[in-house]
């Protein structure tokens, strides 16, 4: 079966086509990101028109890629968490291709996409699962028991993790996104130059990182002499400190068969190379997908949906979006 994925939750606009929830046939997407450069972070409206243009441009080259022999079978779309009007194109869309070459349409958790990513790339990974889920708006530890049977174990009580990574950067003066731009110089400085915090020590699961950026803050100010490359050593170090620490914890605690990590920070090369060393150092198997399956993709909403359509069946024509869809089994 072959499943048309569509992915328009904030500035990418992506489609492709996985076989039976596994083969990803093709993956397309078009990056609006210039057009959000100059205003420093992703504008809601902008995304939105952006998709409109992008959409049917973006899924002909899917379909046409991904050479079928015929129309595909199903067609699965992300309908929440994300910014309103952008997740709205992608549903649209969506639905109107379903009604008009009469095949079921899936709505589709983008967080629920994030986690079927890392089966793209290994098939045999183990449950129950960790899964540290990092993006621009989630910080999430997850039990992962069965594919579409998931726990919060915690999660961030103010800034997620990218958006700690892309507001001090705009403090450094770094541009947008932060994330790859505080990664490259940070492997030029020194990660112990200064100690900032380590937010909420005391919850087991659960993140803070607006304190770090206060911290950030502070430092630049006060301390003109610590160089820009140290600063961002200095405060990855603080983050992937906790995200490693707590990640394993959840991986003890519930007696993990395996530790995953997805989202567009797991696009980050300090964390990466600590929850490889897990690996050897805990005996404790580790999957890290490519970074192009960890940032947002299509391929990952239809490997969902190929499995979510199996479990629950297809989803109503007259869903809709939910900018606040929870991750809740
Ligand atoms: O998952 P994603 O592509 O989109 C959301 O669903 O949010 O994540 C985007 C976030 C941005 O905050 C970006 O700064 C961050 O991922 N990011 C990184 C890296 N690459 C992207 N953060 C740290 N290091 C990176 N290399
Ligand atoms: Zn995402």
């Amino acid at each position: 079966m072959n499943v048309l994925g569509i992915e328009t939750s904030c500035d990418d606009t992506a489609a492709a086509i996985v076989e039976d929830g596994f083969t990803v046939k093709s993956s397309i997407f078009a990056s609006e990101l210039e057009q959000h450069r100059a205003f420093g972070g992703v504008v809601p409206e902008i995304a939105s028109r952006a998709h409109l243009e992008l959409i049917n441009p973006v899924i002909a080259q899917a379909l046409s890629s991904a050479a079928l022999p015929r129309r595909p079978d199903a067609i699965a779309a992300t309908i929440g968490p994300g910014l309103i009007g952008a997740l709205l194109v992608g549903v649209s869309t969506a639905k109107a291709y379903a009604f008009a070459w009469d095949v079921p349409f899936i709505g589709v958790n983008h967080l629920e996409g994030h986690l079927a990513a890392a089966f793209l790339e290994r098939r045999d990974l183990e449950f129950p699962l960790v899964v540290l889920l990092v993006s621009g708006g989630h910080t999430m530890l997850i039990e992962m028991r069965n594919r579409g049977e998931y726990a919060v174990l915690g999660q961030t009580i103010d800034d997620a993790a990218g958006e700690a990574y892309d507001k001090t950067a705009r403090l450094l003066g770094l541009g947008y996104p932060g994330g790859p731009a505080i990664d490259a110089l940070a492997q030029k400085g020194d990660p112990s130059r200064i100690r900032f915090p380590r937010g909420l020590r005391e919850s087991p699961y659960d993140f803070s990182f607006s304190g770090l950026k206060t911290s950030v803050m502070h430092a630049v100010q006060k301390r003109p002499e610590i160089s820009p490359e140290d600063l961002c050593a200095s405060f990855q170090e603080a983050v992937v400190d906790v995200l490693v620490e707590k990640t394993l914890r959840a991986a003890r605690d519930i007696d993990a068969r395996g530790i995953c990590i997805g989202g567009g920070v797991a696009a980050n090369s300090a964390l990466r190379q600590r929850i490889i060393g897990l690996e050897s150092s805990q005996q404790i198997p580790v999957f890290v997908p490519s970074r192009a399956m960890c940032t947002d993709n299509a391929a990952m909403i239809a490997a969902a949906g190929y499995f979510q359509l199996q479990r629950e069946g297809a989803t109503s024509l007259d869903c809709g979006a939910n900018p606040r869809l929870q991750l809740v089994r």
